[in-house]
């Protein structure tokens, strides 16, 4: 049987981090996976989980199962987190999920579940695993204008041409915030054009946010979502603790949906459960936890808030410090979108040719639609890699 398989298809992301770990060089550069990196190439385990770790070992009592959403408490202080008061409660539901992966992938379970003939309209480009997932469940997809390939910047009248060609009923994959690949995102007046566009053709959002606080605070970049969920009769949203509480292994997400009314809420909660029932059972809880106790304590959370500003922040100056880099080095402003920019990654807008040269001339390893991740630089590397852009004729 197992000798009919087919081979399938590498992600790009994940056969770039083999190819990293594999090059012999010292002196190599990981522009690649969405992993924040500290100045010393480090992915730290933040203060804030470690204390919430060693309290958790000391008064939890048990590995026994969660409930197959995973803990009420985590849901509440994520929607708090991600939607403050935007929602009445009693058109809330979630249910806990293995990371922002699996949040994305039951959501659209959701979907094909409740509407079978919907199709999904993702953003040119996305996330790989988006694209990916859908087809591998058989949903219909369609794409939108996102990026506009010479500013660098939201292509927002392509956005809006496409959407309008939706037909009702149709699920919008956005971007919270930190949009991944391109780092270029909606500002508030775009996103309330969004929100009116989604009402007048009958569309439903469906939020993928996985870097709330990356990009300009953990209010701001909430806004979009926060705006959809004030004005949209219905909404999904996927979310991931993986980055902004760097607990990537422990695999923390949530899906999340808003209902019309309360009367819809119970369904959609019981539909969660039946979903994780059936793909894994239990979400994982440890993460989950740490990032509830985080959360609702006042002073883990304080120090927790403090941590993620100073990732922001340092993103945010590695990014000035690379775009004044090329300006000196290229006398012109062309690379300035590079602090336009927002969230851990920007897409330089280099050919394949140009990604391939760079990463055999300088083991500099980005994405081959030159998605650079932001965090795996320092000050050491921002020259080099300027002088491989220069050099490669980017
Ligand atoms: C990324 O985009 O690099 C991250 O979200 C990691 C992943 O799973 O692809």
């Amino acid at each position: 049987m197992l000798e009919n398989l087919q081979p399938q298809p590498a992600d790009k992301i994940l056969a770039l981090m083999t190819a990293f770990k594999e090059d012999p060089r010292d002196a190599k550069i990981d522009l690649g996976v969405g992993v924040y990196k500290d100045a010393t190439g480090l992915t730290p385990i933040m203060r804030s989980v470690k204390e919430a770790e060693k309290r958790l070992w000391q008064v939890e009592e048990t590995k026994s199962y969660t409930g197959l959403v995973g803990d009420v408490g985590f849901h509440h202080a994520m929607r708090d987190l991600i939607l403050a008061d935007t929602v009445a409660a009693e058109n809330f539901a979630a249910a806990a999920t293995p990371g922002g992966t699996g949040a994305i992938r039951q959501g659209l379970e959701l979907i094909q579940m409740a509407s079978p003939e919907a199709t999904v309209w993702l953003s040119n480009p996305t996330w790989p695993n988006h694209p990916s997932i859908i087809k591998y469940l058989g949903i219909n997809v369609s794409e939108y204008r996102y990026f506009d390939p010479e500013s660098r910047a939201v292509d927002f009248n392509g956005m809006l041409t496409d959407l309008s060609n939706a037909k009702p009923g149709d699920v919008v994959l956005l971007h919270g915030c930190c949009h991944n690949p391109t780092g270029a995102n909606l500002n508030a007046s775009q996103w309330q054009e969004v929100a009116d566009l989604l009402i007048a053709k009958n569309l439903i959002p469906f939020v993928d946010i996985a870097y709330q606080g990356f990009g300009d605070g953990l209010e701001a970049d909430a806004y979009g979502v926060r705006h959809l969920a004030k004005t949209q009769p219905e909404l999904l949203i996927g979310a991931s603790c993986s980055k902004n509480f760097g607990v990537y292994r422990e695999r923390v997400g949530i899906l999340m949906t808003i209902a019309q009314d309360a009367s819809r809420t119970k369904l959609n909660q019981s539909s969660l459960a039946f979903l994780n029932r059936q793909n894994f059972s239990f979400p994982p809880d440890h993460g989950a936890r740490l990032v509830t106790m985080i959360l609702t304590d006042s002073a883990l959370r304080t120090d927790w808030q403090s941590e993620l500003e100073d990732v922001r922040l340092g993103m945010l100056n590695l990014r000035q410090q690379l775009a004044s880099t090329l300006q000196k080095r290229t006398g012109s402003d062309r690379f300035g979108f590079l602090a336009d920019h927002r969230g851990m990654f920007s897409r330089l807008g280099a050919t394949p040719d140009q990604v391939d040269k760079m990463r055999e001339s300088h083991g500099i390893y980005m994405i081959g639609d030159s998605r650079m991740n932001i965090a795996g630089l320092n000050e050491a590397s921002i020259p080099i890699l300027a002088d491989a852009i220069v050099e490669a004729g980017v």
